[in-house]
């Protein structure tokens, strides 16, 4: 064991000379506390009262904006000249002809819901069209902000600097984007584009939204769950607004609710959101005729489908670009690099394989180069925008994309579309919370809107790689709305900060299910934030001040002990950005395909040795970041979070560690934002942020681990082979050479506690991505942060993120929560006698427990 112990600091002399000197040093440094101290000790003492330690953060209550002055005369409307070219581009979009009755139906109506196909011109011309009207203006009877929601970054972004241009000169200070961590908002901001969870935020700070005059909701048959609630909460600002208006004391506010799709009776049909029906104005598309293509067969290996399609339209039919839907990004990016090698430009073709072409090749044949695009949400924000950047001379485009590019983005010149029919969805199941990314198919309406992106310049071409048969049997009409799928205690501790106290009232376009919604408000009040009776407490307000989930923010408030504080911030931000690192099966480093969780079509193959090269590099980057605790996932994710911060050229040291950049970015924006909040409202905490920490001490690697097992504690895995009478053994994958040991959640008990003598429930495995995965020696007990299902035909569970627990920690922990009780011993925790439910005595062994599952 003690080999195992001495790996990384061999690694780190050998392989890192070219890294800079200060990463060196702190991983080494974290080492040589790990040796000082022998063993990574498991026992951890009991070193903390985890109560949470927190300075009141004032409520605040922003003042009404001052009266504008009597004698202003208010103008009515805003003149703009736009450049002569945007001016004849817009005329030509269909929403421009709509716009006088888009503004009489808005001037009757408090909320308007506006219908159109994508590419109509509803999101670059209704903000518009209000800014002429004067709002957004001083001097106006209608100063205040437009505002503009998007659910995704790239399009709040991408459509501020549209509309700045197209508003022409001054327009660029006109219109603003605020997003996670960018804001261009200044003091002459009249539209301001943002992202749904932006305005989520304001509204819990000022529940009138005194700022704006005019707020659109835009993409709202997305149905992503803060657009739903946003939909139900300005419902009642409206109202409040109204009446308020009637007293003179604000101007009323107006609505527009967007949508690509006609499907928007949720909204407009439901009596509880709006008693009057909202009007509904539909504009009419001059959309070209599109020629759809069924395949004859269904494929299941559709990314060489996709590949021989885009090779097919590129070399025999005419110009026009290609738009391709995938699910993912390792489907994009293999297809990228094929397609690239297959249709390079002259420059490359020269440098790679100009000796290989047949000498016979004149230049005439020589194909035309394709410009590949990848297009997809966690791609850096500008190369995102790259697809509107234009096309080389002489090439064709071709864009790879996720279902980003379905409504939010209009590619210009596309004409083909070539569709997989599938989707990568985010699922999440409420009883077990086990989290799914699942490949299926999309919904009727998703592959209308795919094959309407290639007839906007004139008529299209729409490939789709499925059968007419399973169009019809197997595709659904409408996607689920999101806040079906998804965990929503982050959802439900805003709406109570809200001062929505009962939830199940809230007038919500589709109703989240009832369990969902419960287990939300258990955990909740398991993690301090609401009392039993289900009020806010002042934990909780805490709480919502973080842009974080309620889990998160319970592990910064308690994490203020032996001056954790900064190393919390650092894993909190990293957890909640998520996806900092690359992971093994997006490198196509291993031989096959074989791996459960690779992509469908690992594309083209890897030179043996380089791969076997890349694969040494990738494990030696790993275990370096390991050395602080060989044990704890999320230790090695604070290494890693900081060691970043250590580097100059943080590109290479992200390329050669395999990382994320985008990821390591926003981690440490994050940890700015949480250090300016805590710093601003709860004074002496913290004084100031130095991203550039010191290795924590012993003392503070054991509090770290307690502090983040606090946070986890509702998500306890107990090793299931160690149970008397067990029936789980640990299996030996011999083709991963690893010992596969099987646990038990908390979920899992919950069958087994049923059915105590037959031992039933389903076991679930450490993820291949953690750190425990490779030892031999498997900890008792463990936190996860996230369970997640393999895609594959074994459909194992897995858990990712682990930090190893002691027995007696978990029932100091467990004071003051409700109990589970366990009639099997749980390693070290003193037995309780308890009465059962039929007034029997038995000796029980109790730990929290969270949810509904369990009786
Ligand atoms: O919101 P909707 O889908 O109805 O349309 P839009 O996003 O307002 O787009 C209207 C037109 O502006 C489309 O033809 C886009 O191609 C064009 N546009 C553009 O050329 N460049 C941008 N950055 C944004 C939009
Ligand atoms: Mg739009």
């Amino acid at each position: 064991d003690d080999d195992e112990g001495n790996k990384p600091v061999s690694r780190l002399r050998r392989g890192q000379s070219e890294k800079a000197n200060a990463f060196k040093a702190w991983a080494l440094a974290q080492r040589k506390q790990v040796l000082n101290h022998g063993e990574p000790d498991h026992s951890m003492p009991n070193l903390l009262e985890l109560k949470p330690k927190v300075v009141a953060i004032p409520k605040t209550a922003p003042a009404l904006p001052p009266p504008p002055p009597e004698d202003v005369k208010k103008a009515s409307f805003v003149a703009v000249e736009r450049p002569i070219e945007m001016q004849t581009a817009r005329l030509a979009l269909p929403v421009v002809a709509e716009e006088q009755h888009i503004m009489e139906a808005i001037n009757a109506n408090d909320c308007v819901v506006i219908c159109g196909e994508t590419g109509s011109g509803k999101t670059t011309q209704v903000p518009q069209f209000l800014y002429e009207a004067g709002y957004g203006s001083p001097n106006t009877s209608t100063p205040g902000l437009i505002g503009v929601t998007q659910p995704r970054r790239v399009a709040a972004v991408s459509m501020a600097s549209r509309v700045g241009e197209e508003l022409g000169h001054g327009g660029k200070e006109k219109v603003s984007y605020q997003i996670r961590f960018e804001g261009t908002a200044g003091p002459n901001t009249a539209i301001k584009f943002m992202t749904d969870g932006i305005l989520l935020r304001e509204l819990s700070e000022d529940f009138l939204l005194r700022k704006y005059s005019a707020v659109i909701i835009d993409e709202a048959h997305e149905r992503s769950i803060n657009t739903d609630i946003l939909i139900g909460v300005m419902s009642r600002v409206l109202k409040l607004r109204r009446e308020l208006a009637e007293k003179d004391e604000t101007k009323p506010l107006k609505l527009i609710i967007m949508s690509a799709t006609l499907r928007v009776s949720d909204f407009t049909e439901n009596q509880r959101l709006f008693p009057i029906a909202p009007p509904l104005l539909k504009v009419e598309a001059r959309q070209h005729p599109v020629s759809i293509h069924f395949s004859r067969r269904t494929f299941s290996e559709y990314p060489e489908e996709v590949y021989k399609k885009v090779c097919k339209i590129h070399r025999r039919l005419p110009p026009g670009g290609i738009l391709v839907f995938l699910t993912g990004q390792n489907e994009i990016t293999h297809l990228l690099k094929r397609l690239r090698k297959a249709f390079p430009f002259k420059d490359e073709r020269q440098g790679s394989n100009s000796t290989s072409a047949p000498p016979s090749m004149s230049a005439e044949d020589v194909e035309s180069p394709l410009h590949v695009l990848p297009l997809y949400s966690l791609l850096p924000t500008k190369e995102q925008l790259r697809v509107f950047g234009g096309v080389p001379e002489g090439s064709r485009m071709c864009v790879l994309a996720t279902n980003v590019a379905e409504t939010s983005l209009t590619i210009p010149g596309i004409r083909y579309v070539v569709d997989c029919g599938r989707s990568k969805e985010r699922n999440h199941d409420k009883t077990t919370g086990v989290q799914s990314f699942d490949i299926g198919w999309v919904s009727k309406a998703s592959a209308a809107q795919r094959a309407g992106r290639s007839g906007r310049t004139g008529p299209g071409h729409c490939y789709r790689l499925y059968s007419s048969a399973v169009y019809e049997r197997d595709f659904p009409e409408f996607a689920k709305p999101e806040i079906l799928r998804m965990p929503i205690e982050g959802l439900v501790l805003q709406m109570k900060s809200m001062n929505i106290d009962t939830i199940t009232n809230f007038p919500f376009p589709t109703a989240p299910d009832r369990l969902g919604l419960q287990k939300s408000e258990r955990l909740l009040e398991y993690l301090g934030a609401l009392d039993p009776k289900g009020a806010l407490t002042e934990l909780g307000r805490i709480m919502n001040f973080f842009p974080l989930s309620p889990r998160f923010s319970k592990i910064l408030i308690i994490g203020q002990q032996h001056e954790c504080l900064p190393y919390i911030i650092a894993i909190v931000a990293a957890l909640s950005v998520g996806d900092v690192f690359i992971l093994e099966h997006q490198l196509d480093i291993h031989g096959e395909a074989g791996d459960e969780d690779a992509p469908r079509n690992a594309g083209i193959a890897f030179e043996d040795t380089q791969r076997a090269k890349r694969r040494k590099e990738y494990y030696r980057a790993h275990r370096a970041f390991s050395s602080l605790d060989l044990t704890s996932d999320v230790l090695k994710l604070l290494s890693v979070v900081c060691a970043y911060e250590y580097e100059k050229d943080s590109t290479e040291f992200c390329e050669s560690n395999f990382l994320r950049l985008k990821a390591m970015q926003e981690t440490h924006k994050l940890r700015q934002q949480i250090s300016k909040i805590v710093k601003i409202n709860c004074p002496g905490v913290l004084n100031f942020f130095n991203p550039k920490l010191p290795p924590p001490s012993t003392v503070q690697v054991k509090a770290l681990k307690q502090i983040i097992a606090a946070g986890f504690i509702d998500q306890v895995a107990i090793r299931a082979d160690l149970l008397p009478n067990s029936p789980y053994k640990p299996s030996h994958n011999s083709a991963k050479r690893v010992t596969e040991v099987p646990y038990m959640t908390l979920f899992a008990s919950a069958t087994f506690q049923q059915d105590e003598d037959a031992l039933l429930g389903p076991a679930v495995y450490i993820h291949p991505s953690s750190i425990l995965a490779s030892q031999s020696s498997h900890p008792e007990y463990l936190v996860y942060s996230e369970l997640k299902k393999s895609a594959s035909s074994t459909g194992k569970v897995r858990m990712k993120l682990l930090t190893p627990v002691t027995g007696v920690h978990l029932a100091s922990l467990a004071k003051g929560t409700p109990l589970i009780t366990y009639s099997k011993p749980l390693g070290h925790v003193p037995p309780k006698v308890l009465e059962d439910s039929m007034g029997r005595r038995r000796e029980c062994w109790v730990i929290p427990r969270i949810g509904g599952a369990i009786g």
